[in-house]
């Protein structure tokens, strides 16, 4: 990692701004043993692990990671000072936990949050590229180190994966006429920026619905680019072990694509049974792996959604590993 000025991470910290979302109810759910270890894999501006150190005692210690090298030293200079709680932050992907444990002799820890998608900062710096509402290059890169920008996909993608991105990841209806646009428009000069594609999906959809498909097909780009329902992926089907006996596992997703695969594993680990329904007997021999601590997703309260707008779509759902006795896992 390179070295930075504590005067330049210092600016960075001032402007990076995200408001966590449900972070006094997180806290409180997810600890539940003052002298434990905690994961933060998204850690962004600091706030829910804030929340969370307050609740650990001097034995207590908290993980954090984030893909996103900003994220990291503005987390860094706000949390690790070196006291105690013990705190390490570490630029690393959350599906790589279960090496970044293994790296720190951390056999289990009892509790991991996920808060998905991007921070405000991401969304409010221009030069990111994730907003288009902001002119700047097209890039969406959370790790800036990776290969793959939103303009390599719009300007290199055929046609096809182009409309297969917008409606599966988008779940934008008017897909393929915004693919055709793209196509039409690169081939006279390449999408480079933000409000240049801006500008090609307004022409593709009808003026009244232009926000929502603009918001739609960057929303579908961005998970594109950062592969996150996969990262997502892996991280469900690789986690639970890493929790420690009662270890707990939290999940803010904020569209229905990664709700809906939350959803559905928890319910899959706290279910004593997965056939299909209508069969006369079980015939699964499935056992159940946690106990479901949100049988309704957690959602803001109208309050925190006047003050923090982002807060309307998060959907929080957590579940508790059964202690070993209980398990064969
Ligand atoms: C919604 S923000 C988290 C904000 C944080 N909870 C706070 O209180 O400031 C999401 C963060 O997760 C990071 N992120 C998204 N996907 C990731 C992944 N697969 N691995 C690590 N970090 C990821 C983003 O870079 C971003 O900083």
């Amino acid at each position: 990692m390179g070295k930075c000025s504590s005067g330049t991470v210092m600016g960075l910290a001032d402007s990076y701004i995200h408001v966590p979302v449900l972070a006094g109810e997180i806290a409180d759910m997810i600890v539940w043993n003052s002298s434990g270890t905690y994961v933060d894999g998204t850690i962004g501006g600091g706030g829910h692990a804030r929340a969370i150190m307050d609740k650990l005692d001097e034995s207590g210690r908290l993980i954090g990671l984030d893909k996103d090298l900003e994220a990291v030293r503005v987390s860094r200079a706000r949390l690790a000072g070196g006291g105690t709680p013990r705190v390490e932050i570490m630029h690393r992907d959350f599906s790589e936990l279960a090496s970044v444990l293994e790296a720190e002799r951390i056999p289990r820890v009892d509790g991991l949050l996920l808060d998905l998608g991007v921070s405000s900062y991401q969304i409010d710096t221009p030069g990111r590229g994730f907003s288009f509402q902001s002119d700047g290059p097209l890039d969406m890169r959370m790790d800036r180190g990776g290969a793959l920008t939103a303009a390599d996909i719009v300007n290199e993608g055929s046609r096809d994966e182009i409309e297969r991105i917008i409606g599966e990841y988008g779940e934008e209806r008017q897909a393929r006429s915004v693919a055709n646009a793209i196509v039409r428009n690169r081939a006279k000069s390449p999408l480079t920026s933000t409000t240049g594609l801006a500008e090609t999906i307004r022409s593709a959809v009808r003026r009244r619905w232009a926000v929502k498909s603009c918001a739609r097909v960057f929303q579908a780009l961005r998970i594109a680019v950062n592969q996150e329902l996969d990262r997502l992926r892996t991280a469900l089907d690789n986690l639970l072990p890493l929790l420690s006996g009662r270890g707990r596992f939290g999940v803010i997703s904020y569209h229905s694509l990664e709700d809906r695969m939350v959803k559905r594993t928890f319910e899959t680990w706290a279910s004593d049974c997965i056939c299909p329904p209508g069969l006369p007997q079980c015939v699964c021999e499935h056992e159940r792996v946690a106990v479901l601590h949100t049988r309704r997703a957690v959602v803001a309260s109208r309050e925190e959604v006047t003050t923090n707008p982002r807060a309307r779509s998060a959907r929080f759902r957590m579940i508790e590993r059964l202690p070993d006795d209980q398990t064969a896992r």
